[in-house]
């Protein structure tokens, strides 16, 4: 700051003629301003000044030396990605949700469905995609609902495979707004009415995402993943999802993270053991619209005991008792798999409201129907 000694040490700054101090001026000005680039300014008035992007912080200041260039294929995901959702979504008259089965063969629980679809004709679809062997069914409701389907591999993108076949045939419909993926062991918690609204009145997705460092979660993740994929984004969530339609779209939009997943999750090759059904949902909708999710499943299941499976309940566990516990809970619980098991909490948040977390629970053993079918009108009103 040398030069502000020309202004004010100057004994004969009276004397100087009016072009001089308007070069004066202007080196002034020259100077302040590389000193304002160099020192960026932390205030906040300061920044809208100086900085067209706003307030970052220091890092913004530098050469973007970490900002990698994306190739073709993801500049066309994003765009493709960032302009459905940002069009707007069309609400259909006569809105629906579609409830998707993804099983082996038959369903053990049509007749509790039955019960709970009766008397709501038209605002509902249903879809099965059954992977062994051909159902055999006893609701009207399920008559001419299989779609065709392939074999399902756990842990493998057939089992994506199979999720994305249901989307295709459920997008099909143009009232369906909500897409909802259920196993042959998933029973409805709620009457209709109060799934319908849960899910109808709000704009999020129901995709369970969280961050797992432990050998379950970032454990899982390949480096051939990158550069799409970083180990930063890479995230874990339950299989069992409800997806808004723009969210159904853009998830068929996409190949190239899907792509990532289908070549590195292939469970028991070395290198390759990522499950593609926990990790490529949510770490796709981790990536390209994280606030568009709600970061947990609306299918309880119970993992207390720490086995391989979580627990399966048969007759004797089946109480209103039972499903009054499962409806009781409002908030979300992840644990990691690393050696801290650290417990991750958070309120469930519908519109902004705490409410019940979960409308759907698994897994109920085939014998519980009866039971169920018995206790359903009682337990399911809210
Ligand atoms: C959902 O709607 C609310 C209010 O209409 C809005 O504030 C919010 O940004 C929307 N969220 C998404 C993910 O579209
Ligand atoms: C879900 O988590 C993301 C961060 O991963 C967050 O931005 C988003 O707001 C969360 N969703 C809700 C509904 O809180
Ligand atoms: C229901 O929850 C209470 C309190 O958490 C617990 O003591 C009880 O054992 C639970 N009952 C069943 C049937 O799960
Ligand atoms: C229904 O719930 C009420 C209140 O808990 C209970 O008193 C009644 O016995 C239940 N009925 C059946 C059929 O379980």
């Amino acid at each position: 700051m040398g030069d502000l000694n020309i202004m004010y040490g100057s004994r004969h700054r009276h004397h100087m003629k009016k072009p001089m101090w308007i070069i004066v001026l202007v080196l002034f000005v020259c100077v302040f301003l590389i000193c304002a680039y160099i020192y960026p300014p932390q205030s906040s008035s300061a920044c809208y000044i100086f900085s067209s992007r706003g307030c970052k912080g220091f890092t913004d200041w530098l050469p973007p030396i970490t900002v990698r260039e994306y190739t073709d294929e993801e500049i066309v995901a994003r765009v493709v990605i960032r302009d459905i959702l940002k069009s707007p979504a069309i609400v259909p008259k006569n809105p629906k949700v579609a409830f998707m089965f993804l099983s082996p063969g038959s369903l053990p629980f049509e007749r509790l469905w039955d019960k709970f679809f009766q008397g709501h004709e038209g605002k509902f679809s249903v879809y099965v995609h059954a992977s062994k062997t051909k159902p055999v069914h006893l609701s009207r409701y399920f008559l001419n609902r299989d779609i065709r389907s392939d074999e399902v591999v756990w842990g493998k993108t057939s089992m994506v495979d199979a999720e994305r076949r249901l989307l295709t045939n459920a997008l099909q419909d143009l009232d369906n707004q909500q897409f909802v993926l259920l196993s042959d062991s998933c029973v409805p918690l709620y009457n209709f009415d109060y799934i319908y609204n849960y899910l109808i009145n709000t704009n999020i997705s129901f995709v369970d995402c969280f961050k797992d460092p432990g050998p379950h979660g970032n454990g899982r993740y390949s480096e051939h993943m990158l550069p799409e994929i970083d180990v930063k984004d890479f995230r874990k969530g339950a299989q069992w999802f409800s997806m808004k339609r723009q969210h159904a779209v853009i998830v068929m939009a996409d190949h190239l993270y899907y792509s990532k997943f289908q070549a590195y999750c292939q469970p028991g090759v070395d290198g390759k053991n990522c499950i593609a059904d926990e990790h490529y949902l949510p770490t796709f909708f981790y990536m390209v619209d994280p606030g568009g999710i709600a970061n947990w499943s609306l299918t309880h299941v119970d993992w207390s005991e720490r086995k391989w499976h979580p627990k399966s309940y048969g007759s004797q566990d089946v109480t209103y008792e039972l499903l009054k516990n499962i409806t009781s809970i409002d908030i979300s619980v992840h644990a990691t798999s690393d050696d801290k098991r650290e417990v991750q909490r958070w309120p469930c948040l519908w519109n902004g409201i705490q409410k019940p977390c979960y409308l759907f629970a698994r897994k109920f053993t085939p014998e519980t129907v009866d039971k169920l079918l018995h206790l359903f009108s009682n337990y399911s009103t809210p």
